[in-house]
């Protein structure tokens, strides 16, 4: 399965992905990895282990659209078959989505539907729930709404704070994407509207 991934940031998903790649527990590569920001360490990852990285301004863009329709240029040259949205802190468009239908995932780290958008973990803290964890979906065109292929559940303690739940919760993420794309690229995941089907699961 060839995936693309869009990231801004620190990129430790990327890196979970990469090594899963690497201890051939997932039958996938990594095309290119893409970012809306030059510093990003994300991209910097991607060098380190011979993918092509590439920044794409939004400067240079008038808009949302053409931005993304940038980025779906890029993916198609590179042939990517699965977008793979690791940290990428922009809400795509339309445009964007219509070109990979169910073909693009997210990980978010929250139970959705709680606590969508941004500090997740720290919305779930400040809350006060005593479990939180994260979700890998497919995306559509509302922030952390689409369809959940899976979830993993962290307790949340008593001494915790934003930043030891955020941690926690990390350590799962880093477990739970490669596992979903694992599904994905052996071709055992179905969408029909809401609700995604994984054959061969026992629960
Ligand atoms: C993760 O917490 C992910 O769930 C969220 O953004 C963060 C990205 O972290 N969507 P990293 O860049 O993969 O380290």
């Amino acid at each position: 399965l060839k995936l693309g991934v869009l990231a801004s940031g620190r990129g430790s998903n990327l890196q979970a992905i990469i090594d899963a790649i690497e201890r051939n527990e997932l039958d996938a590569s990594i095309e290119v990895v893409i970012s809306n920001r030059a510093g990003a360490k994300a991209l910097e990852r991607a060098k380190n282990h011979n993918i092509p990285a590439i920044y794409v301004d939004p400067k240079e863009y008038t808009g949302k659209e053409e931005y993304d329709l940038a980025l779906v240029k890029v993916l198609k040259r590179y042939e990517v078959e699965l977008v793979v949205l690791a940290g990428f802190m922009r809400l795509l468009t339309p445009r964007f989505i219509e070109h990979f239908p169910n073909r693009i995932v997210n990980i978010h780290p929250s139970l959705l539907p709680a606590f969508p958008g941004l500090e997740a973990q720290k919305q779930a803290w400040e809350y006060g729930v005593r479990y939180s964890g994260c979700t890998v979906h497919f995306v559509d065109e509302n922030m952390d709404t689409g369809p959940i292929i899976d979830q993993e559940v962290v307790p949340v303690y008593q001494d915790d704070t934003a930043e030891t739940l955020a941690e926690r919760i990390l350590e799962r993420e880093h477990r739970l994407y490669p596992r979903v794309l694992q599904w994905i690229a052996e071709g055992r995941v179905k969408v029909r509207g809401r609700k995604v089907y994984i054959s061969g699961l026992s629960n």
